[in-house]
């Protein structure tokens, strides 16, 4: 079965559909079975993994999205008219990795999942119950979340075994954690029989050199926020780096975009090892 992971952070842009991505990638380049989930109806996701082009083209060519998983039923499409009950195959994108061997799949979103945020009643356990009839094809489940919490968030924490936050270490870093702490034990109130851990707190659009003030005042307020909480953090940050952005305008892992810094590459390598360890998964040789 695989493990799955939910990015989570109630902030915005802090670096959720980044890591996400390169995670990914870089459990792809291992043999890890992987399978993304973007769960945003912004869908950066789906393009950074795919490329932009790509994503364009699913929508063209009106692909089944994550949304179908949430209405049950496939839309109408060219080949038939009237809407089929679906099923999560129909929804994965095969092989939609970037390494000549990949094995990373992909369920993409569009902006229609919008629909089910405003129609959200009984929805909340489609998606673990779609994604558990596939766990054991997979060894690695990583579902990015959107930073509003909603029904989306409450269907993550259903399929999900941890929650990895990223956090960007600037002023405020510390205002959507308290948020996350309480929606994290409602959930596990409510819902006894499921555990559902953070697996960590990463550092991410961090400096590789000083943090300045603002910087070492934030990591502070969130070491305190996440002992209280009894979090684990992540001994290394992930570092501002250009190629980031880049990484995903390409739909490229961050070590295959031009110009990229080794150090870049390198650190974000040890991040994934500690993430690995952190959810007891190994790299499969
Ligand atoms: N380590 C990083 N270095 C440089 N830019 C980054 C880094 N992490 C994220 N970004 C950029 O910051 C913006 C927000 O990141 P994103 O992953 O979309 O955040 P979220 O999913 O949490 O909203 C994006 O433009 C992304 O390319
Ligand atoms: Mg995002």
């Amino acid at each position: 079965m695989a493990v799955t992971v939910s990015l989570i952070n109630m902030k915005g842009g802090v670096g959720k559909t980044t890591l996400a991505a390169q995670l990914a990638h870089a459990a792809d380049r291992q043999n890890i079975r992987t399978l993304v989930v973007d769960l945003d109806p912004q869908s950066n996701l789906s393009q950074a993994i795919l490329s932009p082009e790509k994503y364009v083209k699913l929508l063209k060519d009106k692909k089944p999205t994550v949304s179908a998983i949430f209405e049950s039923y496939l839309p109408p499409s060219n080949s038939s008219d009237s809407p089929k009950p679906v099923d999560i195959k129909d929804v994965i994108i095969k092989k939609a990795g970037y390494w000549a061997d990949t094995t990373l799949d992909l369920i993409p979103s569009r902006l229609e999942l919008s629909h089910t945020l405003k129609n959200p009643t009984s929805k909340e356990r489609r998606l673990a119950k779609a994604l558990s009839k596939i766990s054991d094809q997979y060894d690695l489940i990583l579902l990015d979340c959107a930073p509003t919490e909603s029904i989306l968030t409450e269907a993550a924490y259903h399929a999900s075994r941890y929650a990895l936050v990223p956090v960007k270490p600037e002023f405020m870093a510390t205002i959507g954690l308290p948020l996350l702490a309480r929606s994290i034990n409602e959930f596990k109130y409510e819902n006894n029989d499921h555990s559902l851990d953070i697996c960590g707190i990463v550092f991410n659009h961090s400096s590789a050199y000083s943090e300045g003030p603002e910087g070492e005042k934030s990591i502070k307020e969130v070491k305190v926020e996440a002992k209280k909480n009894g979090w684990n953090i992540y001994n290394t940050h992930v570092r501002y780096s250009a190629s980031y952005p880049k990484a995903a305008r390409e739909g490229t892992p961050i070590g295959s975009t031009s110009y990229v810094r080794w150090e870049v590459t390198n650190e974000f390598s040890t991040f994934f090892d500690e993430f690995l360890k952190s959810i007891g998964l190994k790299t499969i040789p």
